[in-house]
């Protein structure tokens, strides 16, 4: 059976996470990091296994203790992350490219990690190239120096909300101007602006006072400590993790500093077309309805067994956790394409 999603934190404070109990320790040759700052620095302290083969459990508790993440924030993208990425019958993901670690393969999903690129790994990331160019996992060093330009011009040395709204508007019109393929369709329309929120969230020591409305104004992110972790993947010198359990704050507002509708390039630059039926800030709950009917319905259309029923938990498990935006007032139908779990 899949493992059950863990309960919230029960010390939910501030605390050194860069204990020696979790030493930095770079990759072996065959361990596996990718797309995601946040995880590989988990796996290069011990958070997570250093391998970066992880159960959703594992995960979840990682980004708790870790970076003090909000309990259904860490189940809902750690579910979304896992149903498409990960290998339902074994309860394994990698948080990187594919691997065998994962076990046998459920064809004809792909299992193919976090680095597929698509499924949950999208576009215009902050720091990563589009999958069209190439490498979608690396950090990219022009990215990299854009990030620390944009900080360095309007955020005085610091990435903060300002910053995030800016340099997340520069890659999508990067990406417009740039990408014949860009899609900005759900599940990476709404990544796209949380992921944007998430190093003046979750890479500020604890011990700095937060700023008004929490929103990283004057509690920036400065680049040195942006540096460690972008770069190098590995805690500051001393970090404590968020004083609160947190979520991302600011989405909304990153968002609507430049507002741009879910939708596609048609096969050639600027052409970007809006798709009115890709779950939206307005229409919310498409993102639950297409990730089951399209997205995941590519990868098992007709599943049977261990593998139906363990795709029918984790999908209670996605649903469950779902989280709902500011001035939404509906709540989501639970659809069951695997049965009831
Ligand atoms: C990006 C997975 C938690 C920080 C990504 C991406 C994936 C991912 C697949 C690449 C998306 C893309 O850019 O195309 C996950 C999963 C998590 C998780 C499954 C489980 C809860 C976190 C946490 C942090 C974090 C806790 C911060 C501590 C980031 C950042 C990016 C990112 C900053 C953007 C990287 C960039 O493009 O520059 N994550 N993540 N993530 N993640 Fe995570
Ligand atoms: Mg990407």
């Amino acid at each position: 059976l899949p493992g059950i999603p863990p309960g919230p934190l029960k010390n939910n404070g501030t605390k050194l996470v860069y204990d020696w109990l979790h030493p930095f320790l770079p990759p072996g040759p065959l361990d596996i990091r990718g797309p995601c700052p946040g995880l590989n620095t988990l796996a290069n302290h011990g958070h997570l296994p250093r391998n970066g083969i992880a159960t959703p459990a594992q995960i979840i508790n990682a980004v708790m203790e870790g970076f003090n993440m909000e309990v259904g924030t860490a189940r809902f993208v750690t579910y979304a992350a896992f149903v498409v990425d990960g290998n339902p019958i074994t309860d394994l993901l990698s948080i990187g490219r594919k691997s065998i670690l994962t076990g046998v393969l459920p064809e004809p999903a792909i299992v193919g990690g976090l680095n597929t690129h698509g499924v949950f790994e999208g576009d215009a990331s902050t720091t990563r190239l589009d999958a069209y160019f190439g490498d979608n996992f690396s950090l990219n060093d022009d990215l990299w120096n854009q990030y620390i330009e944009y900080s360095n011009r309007l955020g005085d040395g610091y990435y903060n909300l300002t910053v995030a709204q800016e340099l997340r508007h520069r890659r999508n019109t990067q990406s417009i101007a740039e990408n014949p393929e860009f899609d900005f369709t759900s599940p990476r329309y709404f990544t796209a602006f949380a992921e944007s929120t998430f190093p003046y969230v979750f890479f500020i020591d604890g011990r700095v006072p937060i700023g008004p409305g929490g929103l990283g104004v004057g509690r920036g992110l400065h680049v040195s400590n942006a540096t460690s972790f972008f770069k190098d993947n590995r805690f500051p010198k001393d970090f404590w993790r968020p004083p609160t359990p947190s979520v991302p704050t600011g989405i909304v507002q990153v968002f609507t500093a430049h507002p741009i509708p879910p939708g596609r390039n048609q096969g050639a630059v600027n052409t970007y077309t809006p798709d009115p039926t890709s779950g939206s800030f307005t229409n919310f709950c498409a993102l639950y309805y297409n990730f089951l009917n399209i997205t995941l319905n590519r990868l098992y259309p007709n599943p049977t067994g261990i593998l139906r029923r363990n795709l029918a938990i984790n999908l209670r498990y996605l649903y469950e956790n779902l989280p709902s935006l500011p001035g939404q007032t509906d709540t989501c139908t639970e659809l069951f394409p695997y049965g009831q779990p």
